[in-house]
């Protein structure tokens, strides 16, 4: 979403830390915080001391093969047994380590006890399929505990998850799945959404024809809706077989700190969505130390984030951040806004929820209901609010300030990226807020705006939002692509610093004000879309000559899709054509890729060498000036 910068530049209200927040909080002193983390290496490696090694890193940060940094070298450590093994030992082992909830309020309750007997006995069954460490398995499941369970038995041995947000379908699905030549793929009968069941396992069975190197599907019944066994071939298994008399312990690999962790498939310019590949103790280190001094856990917190563990969100703030503090997280199956839009609001007050993490469309979605629904309950449990995904507006702030936190609970508004593990750009308990910035960069971290030539630009003026010194949750290449990653990403400016992709500027003060995006990247209801893959769903369609896709604003999602599209002849238009495209785009990537606008054109703008340009779209959509057209085609 590109934002209103005069609005923003009017923006001027600040909100200073309460006494309350403030006496609790880990780091009371944010700019002592902020200049700890400039000695960077020994302020990650306190961080780092907090975990159980099995043999400790020799090297903090090796930047000698740049821009492939490596982070607590020769470091020796397992991220399941620092998530779950090593609580069943202490206080926490009865607590509730995984609260699920779903849309019909049905709850499952797992204990880190629980959850260690569960890890184990399935780590031991994927031994038993021959994962072997280093292989890849995929999981196309809802938020349901066997997402957790799984990701964690592959980390317990050693092997590389690879999680398909279930909102995909079954183009996107065959690509990542292919790319990652997954061994094993778990998958669900069902996820529940809005009253009904999506049937999950239809999808995965369509989209495992054309996935050859999966040797073995395990399938979760997850809704109880029942599934033939004659319908199952000869390499699906049930989930509960699968474990079902398996030893209930494992001895946890031995991973090197730079072994493969995940990877993640997300947007880029291209229609090839790019392998995100995170590895092991960075990793850990920077999602679990993030998630305390932002969110400032403590014992007895509830700690909610609302994110799909199939984007990063999840993964680093469902999974392992709270799992690493020991901390109680809540995996909730179901929209915001099913069966009303008071069902979250009913959960904080039912459970107590202490730390509430969301999306800005989301804020936007339930603002309009202005505070029916956030009055019908009490929110006095809630201590701290957090928001990620794409820019939040002022106004949607404000109502989230006043009316979900009460006036008493500071908003984090936390930039980062499925390639940058860790929240970047972020305040604290301890800082002082503006509506619609995400404030300062977190200690350690060195962020900056820079011109095409990587030049600082001055105070209030708009430009590429850039990372200038490496950090330990930091992506360590595109899976199989090494040349994609350093161009995308480091060969940019000059120097080895990360190109993060957005627009941003700075104030007086310093903070950061992120802009939208700088290349052709969506961001449909805080999901990532590469317009070329929406293009490429498109010109799939025999009515489809060529496609240009951009983002249209929309005042709840953001942004949804604007498509231009020249036609094969012999089709037109009509309402029936316009129905099979957006079941076909449908079909293709699934529901994330909304469809806002398709018009018909005669001819795209394109570069001489034939390149869309989209930015000529966009500046027309936008009513804006088209900027240097001198490489326009005609
Ligand atoms: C956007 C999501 C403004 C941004 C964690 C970034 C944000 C992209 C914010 C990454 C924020 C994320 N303010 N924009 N607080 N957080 N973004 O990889 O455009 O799905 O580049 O990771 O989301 O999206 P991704």
């Amino acid at each position: 979403m590109v934002r209103d910068t005069a609005v923003l530049l009017d923006e001027r209200r600040v909100f200073e830390p309460k006494d309350e927040i403030l006496s609790r909080a880990h780091v009371k002193n944010w700019e002592k915080e902020i200049e700890k983390g400039k000695d960077l290496e020994k302020y990650w490696a306190e961080k780092a001391e907090q975990f159980e090694w099995f043999q400790k890193w020799d090297q903090v940060l090796d930047e000698s093969n740049k821009p492939f940094y490596q982070w607590f070298v020769g470091g020796k450590i397992n991220l399941a047994y620092n998530a779950v093994d090593r609580w069943i030992e202490t206080e926490k082992r009865n607590q509730v380590a995984i609260l699920y909830i779903n849309e019909r309020g049905e709850e499952k309750k797992i204990t880190f006890y629980e959850l260690y007997v569960q890890v184990n006995k399935l780590a031991n069954a994927l031994k038993n399929l021959g994962v072997k460490k280093g292989d890849t398995v995929s999981m196309y499941l809802p938020m349901c505990p066997e997402l957790l369970i799984s990701i964690l038995a592959c980390n317990k041995i050693g092997a590389v998850h690879s999680v398909v947000y279930s909102g995909l379908s079954v183009g996107a699905f065959v690509e990542r799945m292919n790319d990652a030549k997954a061994k094993v793929l778990f998958t669900a009968d069902g996820t529940y959404r809005r009253g009904k069941i999506i049937d999950l396992k239809a999808i995965a069975d369509e989209a495992i024809l054309q996935c050859p190197t999966i040797e073995t599907i395990v399938v979760v019944n997850h809704t109880g809706k029942p599934i033939q066994i004659s319908e199952l071939s000869g390499r699906e298994i049930f989930y509960e077989r699968l474990v079902d008399g398996e030893p209930a312990y494992c001895e946890p690999e031995w991973m090197d700190s730079e072994d493969p962790l995940f990877i993640l498939y997300t947007s880029g310019s291209t229609g090839k969505p790019k392998g995100v590949l995170h590895t092991t103790a960075g990793y850990m280190v920077g999602v679990a130390t993030t998630l305390r001094d932002i969110f400032d856990i403590h014992e007895n917190d509830l700690w909610w984030c609302t994110g799909d563990i199939g984007w990063i969100t999840g993964h680093s703030y469902v999974i392992y951040g709270p799992l690493l503090l020991g901390t109680t997280t809540v995996v909730y199956e179901g929209a915001p806004d099913y069966p009303d839009p008071g069902v979250w609001w009913k959960i904080v007050e039912k459970y107590g929820v202490t730390k509430f993490y969301t999306a800005p469309t989301a804020i936007r979605h339930l603002m309009r209901f202005g505070t029916r629904y956030t009055n019908l309950y009490n929110l006095e449990s809630l201590r701290i609010l957090g928001t990620v995904g794409e820019p939040i507006n002022p106004e949607a702030w404000m109502w989230y300030y006043k009316n979900v936190g009460k006036e008493n609970c500071p908003i984090m508004d936390t930039w980062w990226q499925t390639e940058t593990g860790m929240h970047l750009i972020s305040p604290i308990p301890a800082a002082s807020l503006k509506p619609g910035s995400a404030t300062l960069p977190f200690p350690g971290i060195d962020a900056d705006v820079v011109d095409e030539e990587g030049n600082s630009v001055p105070v209030g003026k708009g430009g590429y939002l850039v990372i200038k010194k490496p950090w330990p949750s930091m992506f360590r290449t595109l899976y199989k692509d090494e040349e994609r990653f350093k161009d995308v990403y480091w060969n940019a400016f000059p120097g080895y610093i990360y190109k993060a992709g957005d627009m941003a500027r700075k104030d007086e003060e310093g903070y950061f004000w992120i802009q939208g995006r700088s290349d052709d990247v969506l961001k449909i209801a805080g999901h990532r879309i590469g317009s070329a893959e929406v293009e490429s769903a498109f010109v799939g369609h025999p009515a489809v000559a060529e496609a240009a896709v951009i983002g249209k604003s929309d005042p709840i999602k953001g942004e949804v899709i604007k498509a231009f599209i020249i036609l094969r002849e012999g089709y037109e238009l009509k309402t029936q054509l316009i129905e099979d495209l957006k079941k076909h785009v449908r079909y293709e990537l699934g529901p994330v890729a909304v469809l806002g606008e398709i018009v018909q054109v005669d001819k795209l703008p394109k570069t001489r060498s034939g390149k869309i340009m989209r930015r000529i779209l966009r500046a027309q959509e936008r009513g804006e000036d088209l900027g240097d057209t001198s490489t326009l085609e005609e």
